[in-house]
This record gives C-alpha cells, structure tokens and sequence, in this order.
C-alpha cells in the first residue's frame, strides 16, 4: 500500500512540473524559446525591420517558402497586436502567402546575415533555400515554419489583404522609385497569435 501511494506521488509529481513546462509554451514544444507578448518585444521595431530585416515563411511541414523583407510594421489595428508585410505578386513566397493561412517573421543576429542576403536575392523556384543556407526549420503547434537559428519569432494569421493601389498613392513620386513596372505589393496584416524569443 506505501510503495503504491509512493508511485503515485511521483506521478503526481512528473504530471505538475510538465503541466509548469508546458505553461510558456502553447504553441512549442522547443524550450530554448520564451514565449512573450507582442508588447513585451524589446526591438525598436524600425531599426529592427530596416536593419536587421526579416525573414517571411508560409506554407507547412512539407512544402514552404521563404524570402527576406524590410519593408513591414507591427502595430495594433482593430484591438490587436498586427504586423503588415508586403510582398510582390512575383515572388515564389506570394504563392505560399497566398494558400497559407498563417505565416511566420523570423529575425536574426548579424552573424546570419547572409542567410538573409541569399534568401533575399535568390527565389525558391531555382533553389532549394534551406540547403543552400543551412537554416533549421522547426515547427509551431499550428505547424508553421520558424528556425533554429533566429533570435525572434512572430507567429501570424492572415486577416486582410489587397495589392496597393496606384490611384491611392498621395505621394506619386514613389511609384516612379518603387514601382516603374507597376508591380504594386499586396499587403498582408497579420495578426500576431504568438511571439518568441531566444532564452
Ligand atoms: C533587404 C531586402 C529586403 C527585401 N524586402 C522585400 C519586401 O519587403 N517585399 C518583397 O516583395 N520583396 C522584398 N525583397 C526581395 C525578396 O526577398 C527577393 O525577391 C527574394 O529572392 C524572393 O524570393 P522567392 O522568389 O523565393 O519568394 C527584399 C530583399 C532584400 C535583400
């Protein structure tokens, strides 16, 4: 009877500490990230996305892409914590948005940068980015993709998304230096469903 209530002592036991494990992680399962709130991101966000940029991945387990960005926001809009980023209809990774519901921002220290440089200049139709760059994809609860190497994890569902449109440029100079062939970004918000960040 002791030795019985001893094994379930200890089950009790094993059961709370992975209940207290689990707890900073509802959507990882890899613990050398914290999970944090979108108002706890230490970043200024526009050094962050102008220097630093950011690495865009949608798709899933089997079959995704990824390509690097500096053009973004993260906000609040409508109540919530958001991010914008805009991606050209011709990218490989317009597709993945495209039939992804989610998406993932990852951002990096500077010793990776040329990973950023080589997903950033090369399209995933002609390599395969994860070989050439030797990033390590890991995978959300939602089975969104994230890597190993990056510092900062944005998780996000696609809530609103339309190409920018040329009549609604106040500013018409910067459709000349961004968009001499009229190849107008779509626009994605994203609202923020977890962040993580290196421990
Ligand atoms: C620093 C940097 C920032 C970039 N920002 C964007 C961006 O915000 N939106 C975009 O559509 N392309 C941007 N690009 C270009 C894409 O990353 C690039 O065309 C990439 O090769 C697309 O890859 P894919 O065809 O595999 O999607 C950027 C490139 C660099 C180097």
């Amino acid at each position: 009877m002791k030795s019985k209530n001893i094994k379930l002592a200890f089950l009790l036991i094993a059961l709370m500490v992975t209940a207290g494990a689990c707890k900073n992680s509802t959507a990882m399962k890899d613990t050398t990230f914290k999970q944090i709130s979108p108002k706890e991101i230490q970043d200024n966000s526009v050094k962050m996305i102008a220097d630093d940029w950011l690495l865009i991945t949608a798709g899933d387990k089997d079959n995704f892409n990824m390509m690097t960005a500096s053009w973004s926001t993260i906000g609040y809009l409508w109540g919530q914590a958001v991010v914008f980023i805009f991606v050209r209809p011709q990218r490989y990774t317009y597709e993945f948005m495209e039939n992804s519901s989610y998406f993932t921002l990852t951002v990096f220290e500077e010793k990776y940068r040329d990973i950023l440089q080589f997903c950033g200049t090369k399209s995933g139709r002609d390599y395969n980015k994860v070989k050439e760059t030797g990033l390590k994809p890991l995978f959300t609860e939602l089975g969104n993709v994230y890597y190993e190497q990056a510092r900062l994890v944005i998780e996000c569902e696609k809530i609103y998304a339309d190409f920018l449109k040329e009549d609604a440029f106040i500013d018409k100079t910067i459709i000349e230096n961004a968009y001499p062939n009229r190849d107008f970004h779509k626009m994605y918000v994203g609202k923020i469903l977890n962040v993580w960040v290196k421990e």
